[in-house]
């Protein structure tokens, strides 16, 4: 179990550099299992689940040489069909590597993923649309069996915009006999960074950003040179850093666009943010306001940030509402926060939180990813040492945060 303890109080100066998307990242992996030969894939997040995804591909018998930001892979085609149970049970997005792995080979047996903590999180969008490209599928003793000879382009409308499962089906369709035309798709950036990978690739597909995908499929797919795409999610986080600090900071390599919903939110509390080519500067710009916040799928307002803005709303002045339509058990973060003294209160999906003064450190726990980030935000700020526990949790999605933030001046330290 390991623990950081930072001291709270510093404002934050300097400028970082934001890294590569995770979740852009971790199908992207999942979809070189399609691709024939070499692709090189850079700017990598240095990541506990990266790690996990490139062990996977190798268990997959795909050879994966991975250095610092680069991963190198080589695939000659002989993928195995059996997803290993210690890793689907370790990252949900194991369960991406499902529809590539069946276009590629006709037949895959994948462990049921188990809920986890910020909800059940089922497959069942996943398993309807390869079931509309004529997948037989059958669950037995905890494993998902899911075969086809050759997959059929369809229509597929997806009950809800699934991020796992428009980039599930999309794979599997670039490699179907046919047409396909995925419809009510989700369309945040990470999906369009994998479908502008795959049409590299070879792969045909159209409606790249919109809520409708049209994808012709292609008898093979080659192998590719990739640059993920920037992590608006920890670019957000860095930018609510500097503001929760009263700092100072410029953070490089952002795109602007990606983070669009979230710094409107960060204007109207009051956070004067600056954006010249790829570059932000963040500071505060006098008084704090309280606002109203609702969690969407892309574009609207990002779940994997409501945590983090939620540590902000905790100092400022005024009731702030949160409502998370995402995920429905994402408010764990606000009992450890409450501890550190904010006052939040939640009922079903909605957070109230009255601004307090000041926080004060405590002894916390990371629950998951984006509430661990949270609880580091509280830190920053709060009067004193707050020890964070299972910071594993970090490890999981954030590149050297520990690292960024004490280049900022935070103090920070393994305990
Ligand atoms: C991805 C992101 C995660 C982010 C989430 C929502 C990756 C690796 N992870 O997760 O960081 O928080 O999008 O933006 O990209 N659902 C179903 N049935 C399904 C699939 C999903 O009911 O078959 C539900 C989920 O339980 C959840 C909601 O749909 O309530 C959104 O999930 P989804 O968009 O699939 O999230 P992930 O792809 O798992």
């Amino acid at each position: 179990m390991s623990k950081v303890l930072i001291h709270g109080g510093a404002n934050l100066v300097g400028k970082v550099q934001v890294s590569g998307a995770k979740n852009a990242a971790l199908p992207i992996l999942a979809a070189v299992t399609m691709l024939d030969g070499k692709s090189v894939l850079s700017n990598i997040p240095r990541l506990t689940d990266i790690t996990t995804m490139v062990r996977m591909l190798r268990t997959l018998g795909i050879k994966a040489e991975h250095a610092g930001h680069t991963v190198k892979i080589t695939n000659k085609g002989n993928c195995k069909h059996l997803i290993p149970y210690e890793l689907v049970t370790k990252m949900r997005a194991s369960f991406f590597i499902s529809g590539p792995i069946l276009a590629r080979t006709g037949f895959v047996k994948i462990p049921m993923p188990g809920g986890c903590a910020i909800g059940s999180r089922p497959v069942d969008i996943h398993l309807k649309g390869f079931a509309a490209l004529g997948a037989n599928i059958e669950v037995e003793h905890g494993f998902i069996d899911i075969k086809a000879k050759k997959l059929k382009g369809n229509k597929v409308r997806l009950a809800f915009p699934s991020v796992g499962a428009t980039e599930n089906i999309l794979m599997a369709a670039t490699l179907a006999e046919g047409d396909t035309r995925i419809e009510n798709a989700a369309r945040e950036p990470e999906i369009e960074d994998l479908a502008n990978f795959l049409n590299k690739a070879g792969a045909k597909i159209k409606g790249i950003g919109s809520e409708v995908l049209e994808i012709k499929g292609v008898a093979s797919l080659k192998g590719v040179e990739h640059a993920v795409i920037p992590d608006r999610i920890e670019a957000g986080t860095l930018l609510l850093a500097g503001a929760i600090t009263n700092g100072d900071i410029t953070l490089s390599g952002i795109n602007e666009l990606h983070l669009f919903s979230l710094l409107e939110k960060m204007r109207e509390i009051g956070i004067k943010i600056d954006i010249q080519g790829n570059e932000a500067h963040v500071v505060r710009n006098g008084p704090l306001q309280p606002v109203s916040i609702e969690t969407l799928p892309y574009p609207g307002f990002p779940t994997d940030m409501q945590a983090q803005i939620m540590a902000l709303l905790c100092i400022v002045p005024g009731r702030s509402e949160i409502r998370e339509t995402i995920f429905e058990n994402r408010f764990m973060h606000t009992q450890e926060l409450n501890r550190m003294g904010a006052h939040i209160k939640v009922k079903d999906n909605l957070a109230v939180v009255e601004g307090v003064e000041k926080l004060s450190g405590a002894p916390v726990k990371t629950t998951d990813l984006r509430a661990g980030a949270a609880l580091w935000l509280a830190g920053l700020v709060a009067e004193g040492d707050t020890l964070i526990y299972d910071i594993e949790h970090i490890e999981r999605g954030y590149d050297d945060l520990q690292g960024k933030l004490i280049s900022l001046g935070a103090s920070i330290r393994k305990a």
